[in-house]
């Protein structure tokens, strides 16, 4: 017989997109449609390679200390985490096979049927593993076109196993494999910078307590009105950094780039990395975490795979003082005295993830907020 727990898990069911789309609906409940200022205007893919996200190889990270190499690959990621927030990362680490594994197992589960996926459904509450579709808590928020499975990866022992489907077989190990892969190259690039903000290579890793890593299998099924609605309205991502895996060609995924919004077609064997509010924060705004948002598209499903890489929960969020103190190896900033001041409160982290889920994805505003008045 089924235990009472169990009787009330069979229970769960998420208001999943995907049934709406089953149903073969030909226009969008009110709940997803955007008033028409949050609505997305198509913006014209910009043709000048400027406007384009860096991709940058990493090969040469691997390199001695003080190598041409490895300074080249420093010096591109110092530029694109001051000019653009975001870029695209090959020869990165993670094995190709790893990916394109993971992207498959991910495929797989969205592939069952939605009755199959909601013995995995998130329990009601806030930043809940598992299976879902709504996370903001706020009533009335306007809904994402987007269904989604959370997990917590990192460190092991936040991981609840209940929600890692067992169906793709090798769902679990597959997700195992990704996070420790995808846990050594944040830290490789914690670690790029930290240098490049002139800190020691372990500072940001040290600064963070200890590493808490997450996972959305975000799936965002073919919508039939795209123009009315959002797949991932616009918000900045809340942790450290985010890596996200997705199909080779995609460009649904738009950032915002001096008030304009650009597509990144994601590159062959690339990662997305973006820098997120607490690197923001830490770095007393030299990096800012960049706004981004998600189109609906009328025709095509579309499975993306971010991991984000964040400080613990209880982690104390604020400028780092060594970037404050006056830098003496800074020609500029040689006066005596000139120290900066910093230009963001103190947070403890775990209030910043509260905010961000209770009330809306735009966690620009938090990060806002914090701010200190001049
Ligand atoms: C996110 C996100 C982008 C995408 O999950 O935070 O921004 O392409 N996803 O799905
Ligand atoms: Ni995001």
């Amino acid at each position: 017989m089924a235990s009472v727990e169990e009787l009330c898990l069979s229970k769960l069911t998420i208001d999943a997109v995907e049934i709406l789309v089953e149903k073969g609906i030909t226009s969008i409940p009110e709940k997803f449609i955007r008033p028409p200022e949050e609505r997305f205007t198509s913006p014209t893919p910009s043709e000048d390679v400027e406007e384009q996200v860096p991709v940058i190889d990493l090969q040469g990270l691997n390199c001695c200390e003080g190598s041409i190499e490895r300074e080249k690959v420093l010096k591109q990621l110092a530029y694109a985490c001051e000019n653009w927030g975001f870029f695209q990362i090959v020869n990165h680490g993670i094995p190709e096979s790893l990916m394109e594994a993971m992207m498959n197992v991910g495929k797989a589960f969205f592939a069952l049927s939605v009755e199959e996926k909601q013995a995995y459904a998130a329990l009601p509450g806030l930043i809940m593993q598992g299976y879902g579709s709504k996370y903001i808590a706020r009533e009335g928020a306007t809904r994402d076109w987007r269904d989604y499975i959370y997990l917590l990866l990192q460190p092991h022992s936040i991981r609840d196993y209940d929600y890692w489907p067992s169906d793709p077989s090798d769902f679990r190990e597959v997700v195992h494999n990704y996070s420790e892969e995808a846990l050594k190259l944040a830290k490789r690039l914690m670690g790029a910078f930290s240098l490049n903000l002139g800190l020691p290579q372990n500072y940001l890793e040290t600064f963070i307590v200890q590493p808490y890593q997450n996972m959305l299998i975000n799936y965002y099924p073919p919508c039939p009105e795209p123009e009315l609605t959002a797949g991932f309205y616009a918000h900045s991502d809340i942790g450290m950094a985010t890596l996200l895996l997705q199909e080779t060609g995609s460009k649904a995924l738009q950032i915002r780039k001096n008030d304009k919004w650009v597509p990144v077609v994601a590159a062959s064997g690339a990662l997305l990395v973006n820098v997120a509010d607490q690197v923001e924060i830490i770095s007393n705004g030299r990096y800012k975490s960049i706004e981004h948002r998600v189109v609906a598209d009328k025709e095509k499903p579309r499975i993306s795979i971010p991991v984000f890489c964040d400080a613990a929960p209880h982690a104390i969020i604020k400028p780092a003082p060594e970037l404050l103190e006056s830098r003496k190896n800074d020609e500029a900033a040689k006066v005596e005295e000139m120290k900066e001041n910093p230009n963001y409160s103190t947070i403890v982290f775990k209030n910043h993830e509260i905010a961000f889920y209770t009330d809306g994805a735009n966690s620009k505003k938090y990060v806002q907020s914090y701010m200190v008045q001049a």
